[in-house]
């Protein structure tokens, strides 16, 4: 089967790939690139663990397909942290408990910050709602929401 060049920008560094036409950008992500921080929960963009930006907008990754990444820039969680200093929604995330599992923990860090760069001081009603798309099996969303939460306010320097 032939294969689609793509050249795209992820987390900031030039990336190609090939891929085939079906192949999904969580796919690519994940199997050609290793960048195994997206999870797969649902494929059919209910749960929102595969949560990435592609040029600073939210999108289930799972309902993308890669060769729709040419000539476009994805954020994935792999690119949150700088080296080893925590983005302030992973540090307080950390701090508040807000994950168990675990497995839908990079999407809502993914969700989380894309809402901060659009609103940087969020309701919790504006939050809940942001986040609606992010299955949690585990945390209950209250420590969720309270870290995203504390994240703004020290962001803003609270
Ligand atoms: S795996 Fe993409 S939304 Fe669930
Ligand atoms: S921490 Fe387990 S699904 Fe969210």
């Amino acid at each position: 089967m032939s294969k689609y060049h793509v050249s795209t920008t992820i987390n900031g560094e030039p990336t190609e790939f090939l891929c085939e036409a079906q192949q999904t950008l969580l796919d690519v992500l994940r199997d050609e690139l290793h960048l195994t921080g997206s999870k797969e929960g649902c494929s059919s963009g209910d749960c929102g663990a595969c949560s990435v930006t592609v040029d600073g907008r939210l999108v289930c990754s799972c309902l993308m397909l890669a060769v729709e990444a040419d000539r476009r820039s994805i954020e994935t969680i792999e690119g949150m942290a700088q080296g080893d200093k925590l983005h302030p929604l992973q540090q307080k995330f950390l701090e508040h408990a807000a994950l168990q599992c675990g497995f839908c923990t990079p999407g809502l860090l993914v969700a989380a910050k894309a809402l901060l760069d659009r609103n940087p001081n969020p309701t919790e009603a504006e939050t809940r709602y942001w986040l609606a798309g992010n299955l949690c099996r585990c945390t209950g969303y209250d420590k969720v929401v309270r870290a995203v939460l504390d994240a703004a306010a020290e962001m803003h320097g609270e």
